[in-house]
């Protein structure tokens, strides 16, 4: 979507220029997160899921992290990382501590227990959420803690209409997604009329370009599709601007700190008005933690998770 390729142009920038601003806000999050926690960041096995361009990955180095595990599936994004750290001279620095992993997180087994998976805006973008969580408990370290920060909070009625807006207008004809499924149908199936194109399209919705080109063959054989799978209001369609990866998802955070319960974890929840880099939002974030999250998720714009793994 509009939304990610802005992303990555404001990623290059900051790549090229280390905006002092986002660096910040940053490194700020960290320390948020480590009093969150209650944990120092010197000695941890970090494993940053979903770490992007990796900065938060080199703030966690430069910390005294024993070990910090830089995941993430975009190629374009981790490169920016590897520049980076080539750019440095390494030998004798705390740096040399990260190793990048072009992986999917919920399948990335690291060769050292994590003592912390620190996931900022990235279970947003799972298609499969229990998968990453159950992974993350089974490869933790006992003790250890999976920290989860996301802005999607789908308890926040203005968040969750705004987030259902854009995939309506994606998904609408003429909607970037729903046009960026059209051409890919069209590209590999030349042959078909255009409302044959436009049926294709609106039923083939949260499926990957192998299952998309599987149902067309079908379709070719049945003349009918073997399943309709059309947009549903309240759920994040596929991009295929960004590999058909789920644009990002809404998270109703009390069903997911139940489920990291039932894991084995114990959880805590934190609600957050943004922008670490903002000092007038500390003191609201804190006045905000003295009323009942019942109350208090419902305006928070983002959530910050502390799950820990008892046994
Ligand atoms: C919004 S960005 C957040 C990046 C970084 N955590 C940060 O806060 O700056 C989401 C990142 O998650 C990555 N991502 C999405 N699905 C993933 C998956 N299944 N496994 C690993 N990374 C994933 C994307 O490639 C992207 O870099």
């Amino acid at each position: 979507m509009g939304a990610i390729k802005s992303q990555i142009k404001d990623g290059e920038k900051f790549i090229g220029s280390f905006d002092r601003q986002i660096l910040i806000a940053q490194i700020g999050s960290i320390g948020l997160m480590s009093r969150e926690c209650g944990l120092k960041i010197e000695d941890q096995i970090v494993l940053d899921a979903g770490c992007g361009f990796g900065t938060r990955s080199m703030i966690f180095a430069l910390l005294g992290a024993k070990k910090v595990y830089s995941v993430d599936v975009d190629k374009v994004r981790l490169n920016g990382l590897k520049s980076h750290l080539e750019s440095w001279e390494l030998s004798y620095h705390p740096l040399k501590n990260i190793e990048i992993a072009i992986s999917e997180v919920q399948s990335f087994s690291p060769a050292l227990a994590p003592t912390l998976i620190y996931s900022n805006e990235i279970i947003s973008h799972l298609w499969n959420r229990e998968e990453f969580y159950n992974h993350s408990y089974e490869i933790l370290s006992k003790g250890g803690t999976l920290y989860i920060s996301d802005t999607n909070n789908s308890l926040n009625k203005r968040i969750s209409s705004h987030r259902e807006a854009l995939w309506r207008e994606a998904e609408a004809p003429k909607g970037t997604i729903y046009e960026g499924r059209k051409r890919f149908i069209k590209s590999n199936f030349p042959e078909f009329k255009d409302s044959e194109i436009d049926y294709l399209t609106m039923n083939t919705c949260y499926q990957k370009p192998d299952e998309i080109i599987e149902a067309v063959k079908y379709y070719i054989d049945e003349e009918k599709l073997k399943k309709e799978s059309s947009f549903i209001e309240d759920r994040a369609p596929f991009d295929p601007e960004y590999d058909f990866l789920p644009c990002e998802g809404l998270i109703d955070f009390f069903e997911t700190k139940a489920y990291l319960e039932k894991l084995g974890f114990k959880v805590e929840l934190f609600p957050h008005f943004c922008g670490a880099k903002r000092p007038i939002l500390r003191p609201i974030n804190s006045f905000s933690r003295l009323f009942p999250l019942m109350f208090s998720l419902r305006y928070a714009r983002a959530v910050h998770i502390v799950a820990t793994k008892c046994s």
